[in-house]
């Protein structure tokens, strides 16, 4: 049998990141809260983070919740890092579509959850995931991101 000498490319580790409702608002909405960045910044200076590493990244942002569990269960991703946004407070069907998925994940969370209404102190979601980063503004989806690529590297 002729041996295959062509180099198999190794195919790039992908992360998706999910946005879930209202934070297409964000630097219009609660500025106090979420600070004045917009979602497209956000997700400009995650896609340097990630080419820089060579991670193949794909962000979405949705306020519905049967789209972020279409996209949580019909896409092709390695890692994913999500703010539930509200939905991190009432939903069991992003909770099942994590848990479907079996892969590993992270939610974040620009305010500090903890630090405001009570009904936001409860997540839905967090017993599902590896970590949660919360309270970090921006930095919150840059460190989760950062903490990702690790754990893919390793
Ligand atoms: C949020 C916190 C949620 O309680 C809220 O509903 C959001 C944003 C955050 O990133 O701080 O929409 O997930």
């Amino acid at each position: 049998m002729k041996k295959d000498n062509r180099k198999q490319k190794k195919k790039r580790p992908k992360i998706l990141i999910i946005h879930g409702p209202n934070l297409h608002m964000l630097g219009k909405r609660e500025v106090q809260t979420y600070g004045k960045f917009t979602l497209s910044e956000l997700n400009e200076e995650l896609e340097i983070i990630a080419g820089e590493n060579n991670i193949a990244l794909a962000t979405f942002q949705s306020n519905s919740e049967g789209k972020i569990v279409d996209k949580i269960t019909n896409s092709d991703f390695d890692f994913l890092i999500i703010n539930p946004a509200a939905y991190t407070h009432t939903s069991v069907a992003l909770r099942d579509a994590i848990l479907t998925r079996q892969l590993p994940a992270i939610e974040v969370h620009i305010s500090n959850t903890f630090k405001r209404e009570d009904f936001r102190k409860k997540s839905l979601i967090s017993d599902v995931v590896l970590g949660v980063i919360t309270g970090l503004g921006k930095l919150s989806y840059i460190s989760a991101l950062q903490a990702a690529i690790s754990l893919l590297k390793k």
